[in-house]
């Protein structure tokens, strides 16, 4: 079965079989049928590169559902379109994902990657994620704290916990956030952009008019995949120290940097699509991949491209910046197969 359909970078990588899972009940007699048989999870495949076929069956994550309490406790299943639900969520009147809104994929796999963007991460509302585990057979609820969040990270992308790519233990089926009312909710917009997009306005924006503004930006900067394959960045903004970051800010003083988090005050982000875009690659183009001529963090497939001509390209690309800059930067997406 060919799986260009079922990921955002268009690869037509062939997989075993795949299987769609709908409820609990279809995960408990999946598990008995494969037994140790490989297997593989995908949701919409919005940040994975399948560069070779996947000797596996390939699991649809689609287990669907939400619901709101008075008190903003939201309750989403895995397969809910994660946009879908950060739109939904503000017209129940609750706020807290306007900053998370466009971010294409499923909300089951926002927690793997923790998903952020302008200013907030997943793990700013997360409370729980509930997992179906193949190896115990049952069904297991994480705390936030228990999933380890850092910066495009968590531990159901951590192969020591779960495990080969062929046999996750981990399959997440709901998660819970908790919302604010808007009536009471304080609005993050100290990202640049938005910074920038409310600077006219003397009164603090509502929750809908953050979401507008970030729905706009993301279409002015990110191509969108259903007119372009891609998997948004293709790599992480690299974290250094602080004394490498001033050390590079005395050499390129046009250098973006941010802060990462409280926990982490010694260190800083910097602009991985500043370091690509120095190096010449904004707008390249090999055969049928390339890097986007909007914003030099995203590659894209421009039609026929293959999964092996990405990491070509993705490998060009972390060389001329090690050569130029001497930092490495790290892939954002899960590669599938991953040995
Ligand atoms: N920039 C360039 N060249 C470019 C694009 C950007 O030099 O071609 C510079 C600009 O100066 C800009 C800075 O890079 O000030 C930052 O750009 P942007 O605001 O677009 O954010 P980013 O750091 O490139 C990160 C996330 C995005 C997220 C945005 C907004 C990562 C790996 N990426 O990108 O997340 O939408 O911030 O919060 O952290 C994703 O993970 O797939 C993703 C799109």
């Amino acid at each position: 079965m060919n799986l260009s359909q079922h990921n955002t970078l268009r690869l037509p990588a062939r997989a075993d079989r795949v299987i769609q899972v709908d409820s609990i009940q279809a995960l408990t007699e999946i598990t008995a049928a494969l037994g140790q048989a490989p297997r593989c999870i995908l949701g919409a495949g919005s940040n994975v590169v399948l560069h070779a076929p996947l000797a596996a069956t390939v699991l649809l994550a689609r287990l669907m559902g939400r619901q709101i309490t008075e008190d903003g406790r939201l309750t989403a299943g895995a397969g809910e379109d994660w946009h879908g639900l950060v739109m939904w969520s503000l017209g129940q009147g609750f706020a807290g994902l306007e900053n998370l809104a466009l971010i294409p994929g499923t909300t089951g796999a926002a927690p793997v990657q923790n998903i952020g963007a302008y200013g907030v991460e997943l793990s700013d509302r997360v409370t729980a994620v509930t997992a179906w585990d193949f190896q115990d057979k049952k069904l297991v609820r994480f705390s936030a704290g228990d999933c380890g969040f850092s910066y495009r990270h968590s531990i159901f992308r951590d192969p020591a916990i779960q495990g080969p790519w062929d046999q996750p233990r981990y399959l997440i089926t709901e998660i819970e956030l908790q919302l604010r009312p808007m009536a009471n909710a304080q609005v993050e917009i100290n990202y640049a952009d938005l910074k920038s997009a409310f600077a006219h306005q003397a009164q603090p924006p509502s929750a809908q008019e953050v979401a507008d503004a970030v729905i706009a930006i993301r279409r002015r900067k990110l191509p969108d995949p259903n007119d372009i394959g891609n998997v948004g960045s293709f790599f992480k903004n690299p974290m250094v120290s602080q004394l490498q970051a001033r050390n590079l800010s005395l050499l390129h003083p046009d250098l973006p940097q941010y802060p990462v988090d409280a926990s982490h005050h010694d260190q800083c982000k910097i602009s991985a699509a500043w370091l690509i875009e120095r190096c010449g690659f904004k707008g390249a183009r090999r055969g049928d991949v390339g890097v986007h001529d909007g914003h030099a963090l995203v590659l894209v497939n421009h039609g026929g491209g293959t999964g092996r001509e990405i990491l070509a390209l993705a490998h060009e690309i972390q060389q001329a910046v090690v050569a130029k800059f001497g930092i490495f930067l790290e892939p954002e997406p899960i590669f599938l197969p991953h040995h």
